[in-house]
């Protein structure tokens, strides 16, 4: 019998890269969700159609053919809408594909927050660099905004504080500075807030050597590519992880907000 299309394919064409055609196994994987219950999520995102075709027609007008970022926006919102993450943590925004995804999922949920840490390039030829007059996260609604907290600056100096004030970390996504060290200082920050059940996302891990690798067997994981990219993930397993913190201070804490300057 002939397989459903796959939800959320030809909105890999509205956004301007056939390659975000989503890796539903994948997210099986990380979710132990059934196949059904992802291709109800990702079908969700048909709503927001008319956001995807603005976010590639604000890349095209600034200059951007393609939008250059994280291959798989529409995973980034299944996984937010099947783990129910409450507090999210990513680094690296530049125009905000991976934040605005987050962001419709915990909008759909109707709870948790992204915290996202970005230190903005602006020189060079990369295509993650801000185009004049842009700023951090351009292309995220404004009525997206209430559950971000959007921190400017270098994940070396912001991470340990922000991670401080959270009393868990659900769902992290490293897609800052693509070094092994860098990485492995991310992933440790992050560590304390670890639960079973917490997912781990690392973009561009051809360039950062073992170190995704080695934390998810730390934890007693073992990481999972995404088709046609080099986005891995693992969750962390019932035994051998860190336990989630007794205490919560959800709801209840506050961080410093960085000054959103679009
Ligand atoms: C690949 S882009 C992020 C793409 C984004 N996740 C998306 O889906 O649109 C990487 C971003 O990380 C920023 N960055 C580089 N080094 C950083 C660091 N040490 N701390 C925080 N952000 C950093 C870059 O300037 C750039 O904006």
């Amino acid at each position: 019998m002939a397989r459903a299309p796959v939800p959320a394919s030809t909105l890999a064409d509205t956004l301007g890269d056939p390659r975000a055609t989503p890796d539903i196994e994948w997210v099986q994987g990380l979710t132990g969700a059934s196949r059904s219950a992802v291709m109800a999520a990702l079908a969700e995102l048909e709503q927001h159609r008319p956001l995807e075709a603005r976010i590639r027609s604000l890349h095209q007008g600034a200059g951007r053919p393609f939008y250059a970022q994280i291959c798989a926006p529409f995973e980034l919102y299944a996984l937010t809408r099947l783990a129910r993450p409450m507090e999210i943590v990513e680094t690296g925004v530049s125009s905000g594909v991976s934040s605005v995804h987050f962001l419709l999922g915990l909008q759909r949920n109707a709870g948790g927050r992204l915290h996202s840490i970005d230190l903005p390039s602006r020189e060079g030829t990369s295509p993650v660099r801000l185009p004049p007059g842009r700023a951090t996260g351009w292309v995220v609604p404004s009525n997206l905004g209430l559950r971000w907290d959007l921190h400017l600056g270098p994940s070396e100096a912001i991470l340990p504080d922000l991670v401080k004030e959270l009393s868990s970390v659900d769902l992290f996504l490293h897609d800052s500075h693509h070094t092994p060290e860098h990485l492995a200082f991310e992933l440790g920050t992050v560590r304390p807030r670890l639960h079973p059940g917490s997912i781990l996302l690392a973009d561009n891990t051809d360039w950062t050597g073992t170190s995704f690798r080695d934390f998810a067997r730390s934890l007693g994981s073992a990481v999972a590519r995404r088709r046609d990219s080099r986005l891995e993930g693992f969750r962390v397993p019932r035994t051998r992880a860190a336990r989630r913190p007794a205490t919560s201070r959800r709801g209840g804490h506050s961080v410093a907000r960085a000054t959103r300057t679009r």
